[in-house]
């Protein structure tokens, strides 16, 4: 875990961290629309984690060339099993961070991400590699997380952990949502040298069929693991309590529906 930052140890979840693919399965579509890969084009998935949205991409246009790159190992290991496991051959991953990618200048048709760059070390850095490898004329489609008050699980984490945890182990909210603000995203990718620059907030929602399985997916992601380890004993159970109590006002004829909002950009060289 990086100390400045406060994100989760990406290395450590990266075997969990499936859990949350079907929750994050609508932006990785609104992306994808967005990035309008073509047959024959090169691609790159920049942050990619455990895969997605770069490996459906990849099923679904077996004619592009897909590169994924994530700068935590242990994701990139889940990733490039997976691409194994089914003969995909017109995808790979490697670790590399967004700072300093490996890729000679102009060599990517499009670029995409999808909730990384907020995360970057440096995300000035991280945009002008990827405005280095892309051609001209090329295309980016990029998602990240938005305002806080629109992160309503991030929300109820902080409501729930705010007197529990010391400043340090707080759930990283800023970070985060760091590009949120109208205006701060799109003022980076000009920076980078990006044109025709336009972002877009959306929404979508995470959906579980209770809240005993949205907190089953907490327990099994280790996401929250940083403010579990720094609890008090005993807190445990009044902290899934409060949770509970938080996510009351979401239930729904069709189980808990939980809605967040991410800035979707595109942009192009
Ligand atoms: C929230 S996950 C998103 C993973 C994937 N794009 C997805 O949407 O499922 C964020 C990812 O960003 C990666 N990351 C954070 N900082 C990075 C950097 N500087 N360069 C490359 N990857 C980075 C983490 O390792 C992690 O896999």
């Amino acid at each position: 875990m990086s100390a400045n930052t406060n994100q989760p140890d990406w290395d450590t979840l990266a075997e969990k961290f499936d859990v949350f693919l079907p929750q994050l399965a609508p932006v990785g579509e609104a992306l994808l629309e967005a990035l309008d890969a073509r047959p024959g084009e090169r691609i790159l998935d920049v942050a990619s984690g455990t895969g997605e949205p770069a490996l459906s991409l990849a099923r679904l246009q077996p004619q592009v060339e897909i590169s994924g790159v994530d700068a935590a190992a242990g994701m990139v290991r889940v990733a490039q099993k997976k691409v194994t496991a089914a003969g995909l051959r017109n995808i790979s991953f490697s670790a590399m961070p967004a700072e300093q990618l490996s890729y000679a200048d102009n060599h990517f048709d499009r670029v995409l991400s999808r909730f990384g760059v907020m995360l970057f070390e440096d995300p000035l850095r991280g945009c002008q590699e990827m405005q280095r490898v892309l051609k001209p004329g090329g295309r980016i489609a990029l998602a990240v997380w938005s305002t806080p008050e629109t992160m309503t699980t991030l929300q109820w984490a902080m409501q729930v952990f705010k007197d529990r945890v010391p400043e340090e182990h707080q759930p990283p909210m800023a970070k985060v949502t760091l590009l949120g603000q109208p205006g701060v995203f799109d003022t980076l990718l000009r920076r980078s040298g990006f044109t025709a620059v336009k972002v877009t907030p959306a929404r979508f929602n995470y959906h579980y069929t209770s809240f005993d399985d949205y907190w089953r997916s907490i327990e099994a992601s280790d996401i929250l693991k940083q403010q579990f380890d720094a609890l008090a004993a005993g807190q445990r159970g009044s902290v899934r309590d409060d949770f509970a109590r938080l996510a009351r006002g979401y239930q729904s004829a069709h189980g808990l529906v939980i809605p967040h909002e991410f800035l979707l950009a595109v942009g192009s060289k």
